[in-house]
């Protein structure tokens, strides 16, 4: 299976110039390393909305595919939406996939089930692929009540494909779930493998429940994935690849988690 290693660069960097020294340091190490698709493990970043365009007609031509970071709920095309970018929009942008349900947006944006479900309905109305993050937070894990969250959260899948049945044709291409616990995003504190491991497991099974088309979901770990970490997540073959926040900044980082999912892959 391939292995998909997305950067989230969040609302990073701060400038312009920032963002093109980022792209040269990614685009010359990926052309010498040939870290392409073709290796095995296919690259994405996902740049704040500002940069979304200039980042992605950098790209365009190379082996690294570029996704938005949320979509609005509210249009999947125009409307009065202040502050809002929408799915056509972000795809008009060179954007080919969106992050949606980030625990970031979910703390400061109170999105809802609700919400998430027409996030996603607009994202793949308008052929953008989705990168759904789910994941408890710190007392929720102590509480173990980890799985209960995660079939709360996973309801939105379930949700689409009653109701969007026509959306729903090779959604296994077009939707990868990236298990994040919120206690690890950022914190240098991380699960131990087999605890991924598990919930990656009742994630493939649960979604497979939903449909017998997603008997293989792609389901990337995400928190505090990082150069020295990632090997030992690369080796569990249920773990797909990984969503990375503060590593994916810095070229060199990013590339050695990919390569650690390479070389798993290979
Ligand atoms: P982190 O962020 O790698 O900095 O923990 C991951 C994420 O928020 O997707």
């Amino acid at each position: 299976m391939q292995a998909w290693v997305i950067g989230n660069w969040k609302q990073n960097p701060a400038t312009s110039h920032d963002v093109n020294a980022l792209l040269d340091d990614l685009l010359t190490a990926v052309d010498t390393q040939e870290q392409a698709n073709a290796t095995g493990c296919q690259l994405m970043v996902a740049p704040s909305c500002i940069h979304l365009a200039s980042v992605s007609a950098r790209l365009k031509d190379s082996p690294v595919l570029c996704a938005a970071q949320d979509i609005s709920a509210h249009s999947a095309n125009t409307g009065a939406y202040t502050g809002d970018c929408s799915a056509q929009q972000v795809a008009d942008a060179g954007a080919t996939w969106t992050i949606l349900g980030h625990s970031e947006r979910r703390q400061y944006h109170q999105e809802s089930h609700d919400c998430l479900l027409q996030k996603m309905t607009h994202a793949l109305t308008q052929g953008l692929g989705v990168i759904f993050c789910i994941g408890e937070t710190q007392a929720q894990y102590d509480a173990e009540e980890t799985l209960d969250v995660i079939d709360a959260q996973l309801a939105v899948v379930k949700d689409l494909l009653a109701q969007q049945s026509e959306l729903t044709a090779n959604l296994s291409e077009r939707l990868i779930i990236a298990y994040e616990p919120v206690w690890a995003i950022g914190t240098g504190k991380v699960p131990t493998v087999q605890e991924v491991s598990a919930t990656h497991q009742h994630i493939k099974q649960t979604v497979a429940g939903f449909a017998d088309s997603l008997d293989s979901m792609t389901v990337l770990y995400g928190g505090s994935v990082n150069a020295d970490n990632a090997d030992s997540f690369a080796a569990d073959p249920m773990i797909d690849g990984a969503l990375v926040g503060g590593a994916s900044l810095k070229a060199e980082s990013f590339l050695a988690i990919a390569d650690a999912f390479r070389r798993a892959t290979s």
